[in-house]
């Protein structure tokens, strides 16, 4: 296994730094598919993003982005929807939009939903970037999700369910989710995780020092060749080195 890329940044200037990472690999590959994660580490970085295209530093007109989560049970203009966050954070601010491919919750059929997106990221990834739940998941791969998951519907973790309604302001508790599966995530051909605060430092520790587990589905992104880590110094502050 190779151990993956470590790059840390001081807070203070770590969405500008990841945004100009993400630009450079846009400009060496203007039409790349894009797997992309809402959440808050996300959000400033998209902010960064979406100045930069309005300055004319990057374009993402042919660019795909292809959204990692979604949440079930939760309206289509619910303000923490995945999708509508994605849109407002990034989309809609960029002067031209790339495709993008939601998940498609609201036709009835979340069985049908997971396999048509996957079917779409099946198509190729270039790069995805991921979050990281305090509780080890990635997209919504909660514990207990091994490195083979499939594309597929999930019963949230009660932690992931609180945080939509009390951090991302969702009318309502979600009933489950959606997610790609980390045998999907996996196949991209580049990987990169996005840690930000004091409050992911020993998560961030887990997912690189400890064992593979499944208690910590992320620590399987480990196994990726190209694994890149972008943290800030408060997420990188328990890491002890012995990777
Ligand atoms: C959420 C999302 C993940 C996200 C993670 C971390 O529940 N499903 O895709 O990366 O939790 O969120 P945050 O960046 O807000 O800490």
């Amino acid at each position: 296994m190779t151990a993956p890329r470590l790059d840390v940044f001081p807070a203070a200037d770590w969405p500008e730094r990841v945004a100009a990472e993400l630009a450079d690999r846009l400009r060496e590959r203007p039409t790349a598919r894009l797997c992309l994660p809402t959440g808050d580490t996300p959000a400033p970085v998209y902010a960064a993003l979406a100045d930069a295209a309005a300055r004319g530093a990057v374009d993402l007109a042919r660019a795909t982005v292809v959204l990692l989560d979604e949440y079930l049970g939760l309206e289509p203009s619910d303000p923490a929807r995945c999708d509508a966050r994605l849109r407002r954070e990034l989309l809609d601010r960029l002067p031209a939009a790339p495709a993008f491919h939601a998940i498609a919750v609201d036709d009835g059929d979340p069985v049908a939903a997971a396999a048509a997106h996957d079917a779409v990221a099946a198509a190729g990834l270039d790069l995805t970037l991921l979050g990281l739940g305090a509780n080890g998941h990635v997209g919504f791969n909660e514990p207990g999700s091994g490195p083979d998951a499939a594309t597929r519907v999930v019963a949230l973790a009660e932690t992931s369910r609180e945080l939509a309604h009390v951090r991302y302001g969702a009318a309502r508790t979600p009933t489950g989710g959606i997610t790609l599966g980390i045998a999907r995530l996996l196949a991209s051909a580049e990987i990169w995780l996005l840690v930000t605060g004091a409050g992911k430092a020993a998560v961030l520790a887990r997912t690189l020092e400890g064992p593979e587990g499944d208690d910590c589905p992320a620590s399987f992104l480990r196994r990726h060749s190209r694994l890149r880590v972008l943290a800030d110094e408060a997420a990188a502050t328990a890491l002890s080195g012995a990777r």
